[in-house]
């Protein structure tokens, strides 16, 4: 049966551990000059229907690196920008492809393609998920911290596609996830619920404030993603208004453990969600991030395309 990476949700504990585990060894193997082949001869698509730096770059370059090739498939260019039904894009691309990475805005979207598709799916963003990042995320967060159960990881601002992903993460490894979101930008209800069950059994926590000194008290890993997401443009004055106060600057930070790593999945606004002052200083780990997402997505084309 072949699997799909649409949620964290769909990938059970071990497999976490396996994508860690597995992110390190390749993350230590390119270091240290050893080529690795395992996919050899295959082809990953990539469709993106919204603009992307790391994710495409990423998924290209760790393809490469790998044996493998990848296809930058636009939309605009396909058939399906036409109107051709994505059922049966995802028939046709299965014959040609050993794997789809796709960046769209519904969810439901990315659903249909991997329901009709008989290749993996993988989800590179869509409005309610981020996997990818996320994982790339908790990957960082272990080479930072040395370990992620039991680590207080404090989310301010947006209940948007990032803090979902990162809510499923962070509980499923064992986290106390605290998040400080204004009213009315809270991460979705069904997700939250979900997470609050995983958690239980997992030994994490999930706890929602509007307070974001009182979510980043004594913190492990400080975490915020833009106020207006892709697809959001349109919003953005009217959310610069209702995140007032959601800044990640250097008297939030303080308030953290101090040896509190701060992170950012990038792109970022500085003087919005975060000041320029945390992202370039010494507790930032943006980059360190960024490069992950090479490793842990050669890590999860490994583990679902091998
Ligand atoms: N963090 C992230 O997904 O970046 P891109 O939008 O540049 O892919
Ligand atoms: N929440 C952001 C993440 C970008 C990587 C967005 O969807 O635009």
């Amino acid at each position: 049966m072949k699997k799909d990476l649409l949620t964290i949700n769909d990938l059970t504990a071990g497999d976490l551990d396996t994508i860690l585990e597995r992110s390190a060894w390749l993350k230590k193997a390119l270091k240290d000059g050893n080529t690795h082949h395992p996919l050899k001869g295959r082809s990953l698509g990539m469709i993106f229907e919204k603009s992307s730096t790391r994710t495409r770059v990423s998924f290209e370059v760790g393809m490469y690196q790998l044996g493998g090739q990848a296809l930058f498939l636009s939309p605009a260019d396909l058939q399906m920008g036409r109107g051709e039904p994505v059922a049966d894009t995802a028939r046709t691309l299965s014959r040609y492809l050993d794997g789809i990475m796709i960046r769209t805005f519904a969810q439901s979207m990315v659903e249909e393609l991997a329901k009709h598709a008989t290749i993996p799916v993988i989800n590179g963003l869509t409005d309610m998920h981020h996997p990818c990042q996320a994982l790339a995320d908790l990957f960082t967060i272990r080479e930072k911290r040395g370990t992620l159960k039991g680590l207080t990881f404090a989310y301010v601002g947006d209940g948007n596609n990032m803090a979902h992903s990162l809510i499923e993460a962070c509980v499923k490894a064992g986290m106390r996830v605290s998040l400080a979101c204004p009213a009315g930008y809270a991460p979705d209800a069904a997700i939250m619920r979900e997470a609050k069950q995983v958690a239980v059994r997992s030994g994490g926590e999930l706890s929602l404030t509007d307070d974001p000194k009182k979510a980043v008290k004594g913190a492990d890993v400080v975490y915020t993603d833009v106020w207006a997401s892709m697809g959001q443009e349109q919003e953005h004055a009217l959310r610069v208004q209702a995140f007032k106060g959601y800044e990640v600057d250097e008297k939030l930070v303080k308030l953290a453990d101090p040896k509190a790593i701060v992170m950012h999945c990038l792109p970022a606004h500085r003087g919005e969600e975060i000041s320029a002052g945390v992202i370039e200083g010494p507790q930032s780990v943006v980059f360190d991030q960024a490069e992950n997402r090479l490793h842990t997505q050669k890590a999860i084309m490994e583990l679902l395309m091998g």
